[in-house]
């Protein structure tokens, strides 16, 4: 008979020891199931520091070598590299031109440290329009209405901005512009231009979040309003899960929900059932939160990364694009050094 005083089902035997929680653990963080996303700035003399990002900088093209070096070291799977150009027009043109500091600074990766890191590449406009949105703008319309961003148009634009990174090298296109049926146009353009091993990235569940926040000052971005016409209301699981189904369709090779914590749901519902590899993008806002309660001393920084690394992963990312990535691979290969770990 069951006596409530001593249970007979005690699940906490298998917590007894950190060798017997390490060997019963479900999910692990693996250094390469990181990727580092990476800026790179035109005409940047020195590093820039990015302040709602402590600890991020803006890379010269010359800097970016010795981190490429760095994250090929510690063992992460790849970098996901954006470009911060000179100039800005209302088209973009920064982006297709294979002098544009994205093509450079992916030219430069793949000589760098081709063989040992997947090399990346953010795949819209809204570093390079002056208006800041990640496509065309259509006509102006009356005064303080939203701006009308011209979806296939766009797909012009996207078709030969893949063809243009995919000539610099880049071996995995991260579509993040969230236009419809840009998957399938950029893949038809690859396909056409010779670049059928060029692999796709679809951000396929990609929410119009304030948690982007910082990332707009690290790519010093000149938008002005929202992206609420293209990307998914936070409020909609269904519809994110809609997307991901579009973009396998259309032929993306790996799809992403982002941000992460916010979105574990989505995340979750996608590892379901998609039969492609599921990814997930720990943002800029996400980095800063837990940067500035460290900084404050309000929780402990290197469990922070970790749990909420390990809880993106559980929920069922395949692989992380984080700004933690080095720190976080550093301190998984030499856990020594990681302090905390022996108060686990
Ligand atoms: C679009 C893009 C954005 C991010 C990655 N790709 C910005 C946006 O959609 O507004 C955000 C990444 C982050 O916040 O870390 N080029």
């Amino acid at each position: 008979m069951s006596d409530p005083l001593h249970p007979l089902l005690r699940p906490r035997r298998l917590r007894a020891t950190p060798a017997l929680r390490q060997l019963v653990a479900e999910t692990r963080v693996d250094p390469r199931d990181l990727v580092l996303p990476m800026f790179v700035r035109e005409g940047a003399k020195e590093p820039v520091p990015i302040d709602s990002m402590p600890g991020v900088v803006q890379h010269t093209l010359e800097s970016l070598r010795p981190a490429l070096v760095e994250a090929a070291e510690v063992g992460i799977g790849g970098v996901m590299l954006f470009g911060i150009p000179e100039h800005k027009d209302a088209r973009g043109s920064g982006a297709v031109d294979p002098k544009g500091i994205l093509n450079v600074a992916t030219r430069v990766a793949v000589e760098t440290i081709g063989d040992a890191l997947v090399v990346q590449t953010d795949l819209c406009l809204d570093e390079f329009t002056d208006h800041g949105h990640c496509g065309i703008l259509a006509a102006p319309t009356g005064p303080g209405a939203e701006p009308v961003i011209d979806n296939d148009a766009t797909l012009e634009v996207y078709r030969e901005m893949a063809l243009a990174q995919a000539d610099a090298g880049s071996q995995l296109l991260g579509l993040s512009g969230m236009m419809d049926g840009q998957v399938a146009a950029v893949r038809d353009a690859l396909d056409g231009g010779g670049f059928s091993n060029t692999a796709v990235l679809a951000y396929s569940a990609k929410y119009a979040s304030v948690f982007y926040g910082p990332f707009r000052e690290a790519v010093q971005s000149s938008l002005v309003g929202n992206r609420r016409t293209y990307q998914l209301d936070p409020s909609n699981r269904r519809e994110g899960l809609r997307e991901v189904e579009l973009d396998i369709a259309e032929g993306a090779d790996i799809v992403m929900v982002k941000p992460a914590m916010s979105y574990l749901d989505v995340l979750a519902d996608t590892a379901a059932f998609s039969s492609v590899p599921v990814w997930a993008y720990q943002v800029s806002g996400e980095y800063s939160m837990i940067e500035a309660a460290a900084a404050n001393g309000w929780i402990d920084r290197e469990r922070a990364i970790h749990e909420s690394v390990l809880s993106i992963r559980r929920a069922g990312a395949d692989v992380v694009l984080t700004y933690f990535a080095v720190e976080l691979a550093r301190s998984l290969r030499y856990p020594a050094r990681r302090s905390g770990r022996r108060a686990k």
